[in-house]
């Protein structure tokens, strides 16, 4: 195939891309909410360790396959780790692809609530002042009113279709569409982010907040889960365990300084994570609102009625806060369909106009699943919404168990498939920062050491299921009786088939490049 691969068109887009990649509602909203949870400056010893032990160094691993093996995710895996490593590449897509579903879905609820922010004064809306539109005798707490209310309707079904409608023109065009989408959106979001944070800070009492968030309680140390948390944060926040960044690299000259590449986005993401700590937890201290765990709600209520209540410009401040949610997920989610795309057409030849509307199509039915409203079962649960039902035991499996399974899998694929000596020599070809023998023992063994202690504990520590993010209390939602009773079973189910059972059938399926192989040994073609 004589087919040249696209390229990016100077490092700084490529920076923009991966970066965008990586900064989006993980940082946003689920970095302050995992820190308050896990005890505030605690949180940080864990997360700093993970972000230098495990974050950098895959991010180089996965940085250095995609420039090496110039192929998206699961073609690189197999160049590395034969046809192991394809279904696990596959796996990792897949699972990603389960993510970016209801990912989506709650892009759309973004945009649902920027619209009742426009179209409503927020100090009315956000405030708890709002009478819910639908069924009585639902304990729902006041600020959340009008989320809830918003998402018992078929509304954010239109919001799941602008989200999708964006993606795929996003990535319509490869990597020329992605890097002019990212030069325009990566640095409105900074800006935005430094708006927030000015606003902050200088409320009166805002820097309780900030000391807050910064004062260690060594406590919490002795506390797996605090370690749990952080190791996955820092999967979901780097972009680890998508596929996405190895497919970004497969579009970089392979001269290009790839440590020094993953040292610039991680830190880059984890500078907007702490300046998104800091704004948000200035403000919730200064306005006195206790900034619950739950990401959702951090998100969708505790947030905007911090907001609601600013001295001044409220409502521009909520339609922005919104906006920048919705150009950071969409940064992020369009990462992953360039990945899913990118894995289709190097293994297939499709074209890309047919691959993405295929995949876009389904990928709007999936998000509208997780969009669907209340149904009208009085045991469904607290929140009585399908959708948002659906999505805690999704998020359960495919983000506490599926992205640290791939890193595993991926760590032991490469470390000891093609062995990460070799993707070391060809990074160091040209990076100024020499990484020596210890990358070798981080990817061939304390990673995946670390990894399967924590897959281990998830499974033995009773697999009850609760999800990390905001959704410890699946079981609650869930009613005991009737046919909902068996979802727990079905999404696991529908996890299990959609990426054991698809990525099976892919890795078995022959690729073009095979086909080639085949014609030119019998003299066919060349
Ligand atoms: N890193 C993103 C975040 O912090 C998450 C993410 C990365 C993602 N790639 C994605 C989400 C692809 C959906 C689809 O929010």
């Amino acid at each position: 195939m004589s087919e040249t691969r696209a390229q990016w068109k100077s490092k700084f887009g490529f920076i923009l891309a991966a970066s965008g990649s990586a900064i989006g509602l993980g940082n946003i909203v689920f970095f302050p909410a995992n820190a308050y949870k896990y005890g505030g400056g605690a949180f940080y010893l864990p997360y700093f360790i993970a972000l230098f032990l495990v974050g950098i160094p895959v991010m180089i691993l996965e940085f250095g396959l995609g420039a090496w093996a110039k192929k998206s995710f699961p073609l690189a895996m197999r160049q590395a780790g034969g046809k192991a490593g394809e279904f696990a590449g596959w796996f990792a897509i897949l699972n990603a692809a389960f993510i970016t579903l209801y990912y989506v879905t709650i892009l759309g609820w973004v945009v649902g609530m920027a619209g009742e922010a426009l179209a409503n004064p927020v100090n009315e809306i956000f405030m708890g002042k709002t009478k819910l539109a639908w069924g009585a005798g639902m304990q729902i707490p006041n600020p959340a009113g009008t989320f809830f209310a918003m998402i018992s309707t078929w509304l954010p079904m239109a919001g799941v279709l602008f989200v999708w409608l964006l993606n795929g023109l996003l990535v319509s065009k490869g990597t020329k569409t992605i890097e002019a989408a990212v030069k325009i959106f990566v640095p409105l979001m900074w800006l935005t982010m430094i708006i927030l944070i000015v606003r902050g800070v200088t409320l009166p009492g805002g820097m309780d907040g900030v000391s807050y968030l910064f004062s260690p309680d060594l406590n919490v140390l002795g506390r797996m889960d605090v370690w749990k948390g952080a190791m996955s944060q820092m999967f979901f926040t780097l972009s680890l365990g998508f596929g996405v960044m190895t497919a970004y690299a497969s579009y970089l000259p392979k001269k290009s300084d790839h440590s020094h590449n993953a040292f610039t986005t991680s830190l880059l993401n984890c500078g907007f994570e702490w300046i998104a700590g800091v704004a948000i937890f200035s403000m919730l201290f200064a306005l006195s609102i206790q900034p619950k765990a739950s990401t959702l709600s951090m998100m969708f209520f505790i947030v905007p009625q911090g907001i609601a209540k600013l001295p001044m410009g409220a409502q521009a401040f909520a339609i922005g806060f919104f906006f920048l949610l919705l150009i950071a997920g969409l940064t992020s989610s369009i990462s992953l369909v360039e990945a899913l795309v990118a894995a289709m057409q190097d293994k297939f030849k499709l074209s890309r106009a047919k691959t993405l509307a295929f995949f876009g199509i389904l990928g709007f039915l999936g998000s509208a699943a997780f969009a669907l409203p209340k149904v009208i079962d009085p045991g469904l649960g607290s929140n009585g919404t399908l959708g948002l039902t659906l999505l805690d035991l999704m998020d359960h499996w495919a983000f506490s168990y599926g992205l640290l399974i791939v890193g595993l899998v991926e760590c032991l694929v490469i470390g000891w498939g093609i062995g990460s000596h070799r993707i070391r020599d060809f990074i160091n070809q040209n990076s100024k920062f020499h990484l020596g023998r210890w990358f070798d023992v981080l990817i061939k063994f304390l990673i995946p050491l670390l990894l399967a202690v924590i897959l281990l504990m998830n499974i033995v520590q009773g697999e009850v299921l609760g999800g990390l993010y905001g959704s410890s209390a699946v079981t609650n939602y869930v009613p005991k009786g009737g046919i909902l009773s068996s979802l727990p079973v079905i999404i696991l189910f529908v996890w299990l088939l959609g990426t054991l059972g698809l990525a099976f059938l892919l890795t078995r399926a022959k690729g073009v490049d095979e086909v080639d192989a085949v014609c030119s040994e019998e003299g066919g073609m060349q």
